[in-house]
């Protein structure tokens, strides 16, 4: 053959398997609202930035006719590519071959393009739409799987893991995208699930269907297991390449600096915050009020709203924000908002981003729920994540920091770098009504008029305790702050932490209260 014509060749078997499953099975992926997978890469990626490899993989299945079957690809796209210039790994699953179904050969593209982000410190990207295991290949599928779970491990706090769901993550297949740092899922076309409406059927006798069994907004709303939500695959898309922009490429580098821009708030911050202190009001404009371009990329949105996890800019460098969040269930910790918070900690220490705390919160959630729920195990994870962080650790105490809120909340005992409080914060073991209740019952009950001793005793509690000036006195807070200043403070703080050194004791690892 003729140099011209081996050239004709590959583009002809080039196109033939970028077909994938075919032109019907196509169709019936775009009937479901679905781009294919080929589609999905190029609208995620940099123009003509995708570079594929094992484009000629076949499958080796034997068994249950699979040995008449073609699966161009073996039912997933691999390759490098990348976003705003980032390298980027990624592989997503064609629906249109064999349902997407994970094989022997269908996995190995996989763990080998995992193995080169490892390898090369890139992020990884994987796109799922699946059936799950390939039921005609047994223990062979499940071997490919298990060997996914290692490498998403062995990856963990290396390199960012980021997982789509855009089609059924079915079975065990779900435990990849839960092993990974980010999960984004879009409405009516994500469904992640262990088993399936059927077995739930057959098992239990209970009807209910694939969406509200496990749908995006189950997982954005409920379980947590998704980061973020969209409406359109577009808008997924575009929230993948937002978070790029935010997180460095891999553990030992530091998130990209943008140039610095000032925050587009130009009133005063403690107008932001209601006089009365049982008011509630949104922590995300406090957030907004001091971040770079007032830019808040918010993670997890929808779930355990009582705390705010995302990320921000402070003269152009990604911080991670954590802070209690009032408007929803006065912002106290319970066991998802302490599993919320954790994590997110856990993840900024493990990519070098810097952590600010704003704390408002009367403590953790009591109740026969909660304490049932393990509150004593999820509120730990907490304690422990923040310890264990050696990242630059900035609290501002804004309002409310009553009893394990305020040593959870990035406190000074757990290794704070800078503590601020604004003037109206209140530092104590308990509210003040609770705490006169307490030590003043005795006074309160003798009194004559006990409303009026009570309300007195309250008083005395506020005056002396809920305040934070004797917290300032021992040194536990570093500096009683206006809020007009947090954004110069922090500003400061995070510039003279750059450099920050903190060893621990050596050990394997620590045992989270996981
Ligand atoms: C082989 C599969 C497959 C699978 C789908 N297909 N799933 N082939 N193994 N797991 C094939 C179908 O036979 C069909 O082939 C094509 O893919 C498209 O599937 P449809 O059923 O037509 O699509 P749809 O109606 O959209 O339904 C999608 C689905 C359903 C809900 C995912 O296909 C389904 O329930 N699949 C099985 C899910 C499952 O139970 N997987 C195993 C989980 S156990 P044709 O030729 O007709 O087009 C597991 C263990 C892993 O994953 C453990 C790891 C620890």
């Amino acid at each position: 053959m003729s140099l011209k014509k081996h050239i004709l060749d590959l583009r002809k078997r080039k196109e033939q398997v970028q077909k994938g499953g075919g032109d019907k099975a196509i169709e019936k992926q775009v009937a479901r609202g679905k781009q294919t997978a080929r589609e999905r890469i190029l609208a995620l990626l940099d123009k003509e930035s995708f570079t594929e490899y094992d484009l000629f993989v076949e499958h080796e299945a034997r068994d249950f006719g699979m040995d008449k079957k073609q699966l161009h690809g073996d039912g997933v796209i691999i390759g490098t590519g990348t976003i705003y210039g980032a390298p980027i790994c990624i592989f997503a699953q064609d629906f249109t071959v064999e349902g997407g179904s994970l094989g022997l050969m269908h996995a190995r593209k996989i763990t080998k393009i995992m193995d080169h982000a490892l390898k090369m410190r890139v992020p990884l990207i994987g796109i799922n739409d699946s059936g799950g295991a390939r039921i005609q290949e047994g223990v062979n599928a499940l071997a490919g799987y298990g060997e996914i779970f290692y490498r998403n491990t062995m990856a963990s706090g290396v390199i960012p893991q980021i997982s789509v769901i855009l089609g059924p993550c079915a079975g065990g297949a779900v435990y990849s995208p839960a092993l990974t740092d980010f999960v984004f899922v879009v409405d009516n076309i994500s469904k992640m699930f262990i088993t399936g409406p059927g077995v739930i059927k057959s098992v239990l006798g209970e009807e209910i269907s694939m969406e509200d069994l496990g749908g995006a907004r189950v997982h954005a709303e409920i379980t947590g297991n998704a980061h973020f939500f969209s409406d359109s695959e577009d808008e997924c898309f575009e929230q993948i390449k937002k978070l790029i922009t935010y997180i460095p490429w891999s553990n030992s580098k530091k998130a990209k600096v943008f140039p610095p821009k000032p925050s587009k708030f130009k009133g005063n911050i403690e107008d932001l915050i209601p006089s009365d202190p049982k008011q509630p009001y949104d922590v995300r404009d406090v957030i907004r009020a001091i971040v770079d371009n007032s830019d808040f990329f918010e993670i997890q949105e929808l779930w355990a709203a009582n705390i705010v996890i995302g990320f921000g800019r402070l003269n152009g460098e990604t911080v991670g924000f954590v802070a209690n969040q009032p408007l929803v269930l006065a912002g106290v910790l319970d066991c998802d908002s302490s599993d919320k918070a954790a994590r997110f900690i856990r993840y900024c220490d493990a990519f070098n981003i810097p952590i600010v705390t704003l704390e408002d919160m009367p403590g953790y959630l009591p109740g026969v729920d909660q304490e049932h729920a393990g509150v004593i195990r999820h509120g730990a994870k907490v304690l422990y994540a923040y310890s264990e962080a050696t990242v630059p650790k900035v609290t501002v105490i804004l309002r409310k920091a009553y009893g394990g809120g305020y040593i959870a909340m990035n406190s000074r005992h757990l290794g704070a770098d800078f503590m601020f409080a604004w003037p109206m914060a209140e530092i104590a073991v308990m509210g003040p009504e609770g705490a006169a209740n307490i030590i003043f019952r005795k006074d309160i009950e003798e009194a004559e008029d006990a409303d009026a001793m009570r309300a007195l005793k309250v008083q005395e509690y506020k005056e002396k305790f809920a305040n934070p000036y004797v917290a300032a006195a021992k040194g536990y807070i570093d500096s009683v702050i206006e809020p007009n200043e947090t954004r110069k403070l922090l500003l400061h703080a995070i510039e003279v932490s750059t450099d920050k050194d903190d060893h621990r004791p050596d050990k394997k690892h620590g045992i989270p209260p996981f």
